[in-house]
């Protein structure tokens, strides 16, 4: 596909994977519109797109969350470009704690940012696109399979990845493309949430990838219209062990689960640091 010109509007744009897909559409002669909460950074961004070849960039300071933010900004965003070709969904974050030690506040924020977040761009911005265009949600792992310490985050995760699943029939008859792109463990300030901290290294499940990449992947997902990404053999399988022998996948997730909780126990810190 070509992008030069092409409107991609992408959400958590001041950060990680936002931001390198924000680079990687300037770089293709797009013009970028970011959307995140902290005004520096998008505006650190928006610059760095446009030294990059950006056909143009726009930076909005919202709250994903929050619909009547999401309204303004989406309004803003029609009046501004008049159209939108690109839809990444992708502002979210996670936490990592025992079910009993999450406050409801916390469950409630993961669903609101990472589910109702892409529900509202979505409802807002569809008016805007035409046949052609395309919406990727960025989801994870969790969203895919469910690990201890990712009940609300997981739960958030899983019903993006229903929402996705539901639309994309839907909007295939109207000619957009709807993709899912579910990332394992990247190396990005997500991971800077005081609850990562005592998170062992291992539970990242696997080598860490560079938020680059993950943008590559993205685009991919779209220049290829993959349906579904899941970046790593091991997720695959993972996913096909999962259904094929629940039982056995459970017991597998259990004990390495009961090994992290002894990691944890003597004091490893995670190591995982924003880059
Ligand atoms: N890193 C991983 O290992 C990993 C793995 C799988 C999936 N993912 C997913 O990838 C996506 C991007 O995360 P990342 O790894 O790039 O982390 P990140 O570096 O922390 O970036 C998160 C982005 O989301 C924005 N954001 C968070 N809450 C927001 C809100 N309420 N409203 C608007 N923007 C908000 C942040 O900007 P502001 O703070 O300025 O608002 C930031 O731009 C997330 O959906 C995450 O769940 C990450």
């Amino acid at each position: 596909m070509d992008f030069k010109g092409k409107y991609a509007v992408i959400t958590g744009g001041s950060s990680g994977i936002g931001r390198e897909t924000a680079i990687a559409f300037a770089k293709r002669g797009a013009n970028v519109i970011l959307v995140a909460r902290n005004e520096k950074k998008l505006n650190e961004v928006k610059d760095l797109c446009l030294q990059k070849g950006a056909a143009g960039a726009f930076a909005f300071v919202c709250d994903v969350g929050d619909y009547p933010q999401v309204k303004l900004a989406c309004g803003k965003i029609a009046k501004r470009c008049g159209r939108v070709d690109v839809l990444v969904n992708n502002a979210g974050f996670g936490a990592y704690r025992p079910f009993e030690n999450q406050e409801v506040y916390e469950l409630e924020q993961m669903m609101k940012t990472n589910f109702f977040g892409t529900v509202y761009f979505t409802k807002e911005l569809l008016r805007l696109m035409q046949s052609g265009s395309h919406i990727v949600n960025v989801s994870s792992m969790a969203g895919k399979l469910a690990f201890p310490n990712y009940s609300g985050y997981g739960a958030s995760k899983f019903a993006l990845s229903g929402f996705t699943g539901s639309i994309y029939y839907e909007l295939k008859e109207r000619g957009i493309g709807v993709h899912l792109v579910c990332p394992t463990g990247t190396k990005t300030r997500f991971f800077d949430n005081e609850s990562f901290r005592h998170m062992p290294k291992s539970a990242t499940y696997g080598k860490m990838m560079e938020a680059s990449s993950v943008a590559r992947l993205i685009i991919d997902a779209i220049e290829k219209n993959r349906r579904e990404v899941v970046p790593t053999l091991r997720g695959r399988m993972g996913i096909i062990l999962n259904a094929l022998f629940p039982q056995f996948f459970g017991f597998i997730v259990s004990r390495n689960y009961q090994r992290r909780k002894k990691e944890g126990r003597n004091g490893q810190e995670n190591k995982i640091r924003a880059v």
